[in-house]
Formats: C-alpha cells, sequence, structure tokens
C-alpha cells in the first residue's frame, strides 16, 4: 500500500448506516427533484434511517449502507445479474484499465472527492479507494450491492443506487468524476453526459469512455442480432454468451470473426463471459464517434481536452482502431471544467 492508500481494520455497521454515510456524505447528496441539499433523518422505531428534502418532503432509506433513490424507467436488470454473477475484480487489470480508461494515476487522487458513476461492479471504485480518495458510488441497479461489498475494507467509499438522468448530487459537488461504459447504456446518454458535467467543481476533471461507432456494415449487423438477444430469457442468452466465450478462446477465429460480429476476447473465460452478456443483454447500447463526445464536453464548458489511446496497440490493431473497424471499442475523453 502507498501513502494515500487506506483500509478499513473493521467491517461496516451490519444494521445498516454506511459510517462514511454519516460522516460526510450527507453534504453531497442533494434531492434528485428539486436539487436541494438533503437531511439527515434520525430512525426511529417506525421510520428506517435515511435522508430527507426539506424543500419537498421527500425520504431516501438507506438499505444495508446503500442510499436509495428513485431509479427511473427499469432497464437495468441485465447488469444487476451480470454483477451480482459473475467474479470480475481483477486487481491489477482494474488498475490499469482505470489509468488507461481515465487517463489519471489513481495516486494523484488522494484525499479527492471522487465519483464513480455507474460504478456496476465497484471494480474502479475499489481502485479509487485504496488510494485514499473519496469515493461516491452510483448505479440505477442492484450491482450497487455487489460495489459496497467489494469496497467493504475501504472507511471512505459509500454507495447509492440512482439514476444519472437525475442525479442526486449537489451542483459541483466533485473533483474528478468519472464514468466508464454506462452513459451509452442510458435512454438519453446526452442528458447523462449533462449531469455528469454539472457536478464536477470548477477546475475538477471529467472522465468518459463511451463505445466507438463502427462502420454502417457493422453497425447494421450489431442492431439486427440485439435485437434478437435482447428479447432472449437471460438463462438461455447466458447459454448463447457461454458458447461466444468459447470461440473467443481460439486465437485465428476470433481474429476475423470478432471484426463482423461483437465477442469478447478476453484471456480470461468468465470474464469472457461477462463481457459477451454486458454487450447482448442490456436494452439500450448507443456509439458515438470522437466529434460527438469532444462536442458535449465543449458544450459543457470543458478545456483541456485529452482524446485517450486504447490500452492494446499494433499496426494492425491501430490501423483498424482508427478506420473504426474494431467492435466493442471506445471514445474515451478527459477534460477539466472552466
Ligand atoms: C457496462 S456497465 C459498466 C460498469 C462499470 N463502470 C465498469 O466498467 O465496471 C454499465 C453500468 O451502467 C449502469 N447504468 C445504466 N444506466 C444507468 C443509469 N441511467 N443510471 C445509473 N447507472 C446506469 C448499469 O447498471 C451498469 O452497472
Amino acid at each position: 500500500m502507498t501513502n494515500g492508500q487506506r483500509r478499513h481494520t473493521g467491517s461496516h455497521d451490519s444494521t445498516c448506516e454506511s459510517p462514511a454515510l454519516a460522516a460526510w456524505a450527507g453534504e453531497l447528496f442533494a434531492c434528485p427533484n428539486c436539487v436541494q441539499r438533503l437531511e439527515v433523518r434520525t430512525p426511529t422505531t417506525s421510520q428506517p434511517s435515511g435522508f430527507y428534502c426539506k424543500s419537498c418532503g421527500a425520504t431516501y432509506p438507506v438499505q444495508r449502507g446503500i442510499l436509495a433513490f428513485e431509479t427511473g424507467e427499469e432497464y437495468a436488470a441485465s447488469f444487476g445479474r451480470q454483477w451480482t454473477r459473475y467474479e470480475v475484480i481483477r486487481p491489477e487489470e482494474d488498475l490499469e484499465v482505470f489509468k488507461t480508461k481515465t487517463g489519471v494515476d489513481p495516486e494523484e487522487l488522494g484525499g479527492l472527492t471522487v465519483l464513480d458513476a455507474g460504478c456496476g461492479s465497484g471494480r474502479y471504485s475499489r481502485v479509487v479507494a485504496e488510494h485514499g480518495a473519496r469515493v461516491v458510488g452510483v448505479d440505477k441497479s442492484r450491482a450497487v450491492e455487489k460495489a459496497a461489498a467489494v469496497c467493504r475494507a475501504y472507511p471512505d467509499v459509500v454507495f447509492a443506487r440512482a439514476d444519472l438522468l437525475a442525479l442526486p448530487f449537489l451542483d459541483a459537488t466533485f473533483d474528478f468524476v468519472f464514468s466508464i461504459g454506462v452513459i451509452h447504456h442510458t435512454s438519453a446518454p446526452r442528458l447523462a453526459f449533462g449531469q455528469l458535467a454539472r457536478v464536477v467543481k470548477p477546475g475538477g476533471r471529467l472522465a468518459v469512455w463511451v463505445y466507438r461507432r463502427n462502420t454502417w456494415m457493422q453497425e447494421r449487423i450489431n442492431q439486427a442480432l440485439r435485437g434478437v438477444t435482447v428479447r432472449m430469457d437471460p438463462q438461455q442468452l447466458e447459454q448463447l454468451c457461454w458458447a461466444l466465450a468459447v470461440v473467443g478462446g481460439i486465437p485465428v477465429v476470433r481474429r476475423t470473426l470478432n471484426k463482423l460480429v461483437n465477442f469478447s476476447s478476453h484471456p480470461d473465460f468468465e470474464l469472457r463471459v461477462c463481457d459477451n452478456f454486458d454487450w447482448y443483454a442490456c436494452r439500450y447500447q448507443f456509439h458515438y464517434t470522437e466529434e460527438d463526445l469532444l462536442g458535449w464536453f465543449r458544450e459543457e464548458g470543458f478545456s483541456e481536452l485529452r482524446l485517450l489511446k486504447p490500452q492494446k496497440s499494433g499496426p494492425f490493431y491501430d490501423w483498424a482502431y482508427r478506420h473504426n473497424l474494431l467492435i466493442g471499442s471506445g471514445v474515451n475523453v478527459i477534460g477539466r471544467k472552466d
């Protein structure tokens, strides 16, 4: 562990209160309806612990240490399933992916207040927490329960189940906001981006990774396939994802076939199944160009924009990436709020 890295020596209070929620997180949260600061609600025999809004009277319970907001249209159940079913934490890989997809070394984040927007299983919240930041992880699905378990050892982490389209935070709250592979899965990605931008402090940074738009033909094939898979029974789809994970382990086949049909070629079989399910089960999946994402950053008043390069490289890979041929690859930008 480095100087900034911290671990909790005990465990969180099993009755439900996260110590960080009681200590500092209440200062950050806002009512998603009226964006007013929330007040802590002292638990009584008839009311569980939680927060309430003085302005509109809405109440938000804390359930097993997780602050629960309304999550809007229900479309994230497939993510709840995948993140609670597969073990995806790979500490060394997670650290490298975090650095690549945010452009930030977590060593820089000690003592800062950081939002992991769409935290899923909490693999990147864990990386940041380990380096001494105060972390809030938010997700629409029950994946937050897994994330809370993954980060149990770290004192300064809290999780909320909430919708990115109505983020429950005061304006200009976070020093750093990152969102890896999330906003393209919401029903309104541009709106979600605006919410992320809203909660970054002036001078703070925002890093976003979204799916890259592929060639016209690849996009059409993918839309046709996903038109079928999103309607499949999850158990049947999982079988298909296993079969694709087998294909993803065959070197020659995967290099050619995955330019037409997406499947994971991660070296780890369990991650391949999870990645495949991630791609084929979710209701919303939008793809973007570099110009799209850079434009959103500019529109929201960010500068010092940097397009981040993928982790892999090589002559063929770089060529295919530049020509938008790599299905499942990203468009990735970090910027600073003016
Ligand atoms: C592909 S996963 C990425 C998770 C995590 N960032 C990671 O890379 O491991 C996308 C996550 O976005 C969450 N999500 C989708 N729509 C959301 C919304 N409107 N508000 C909050 N989270 C949302 C899903 O529940 C899911 O956990």
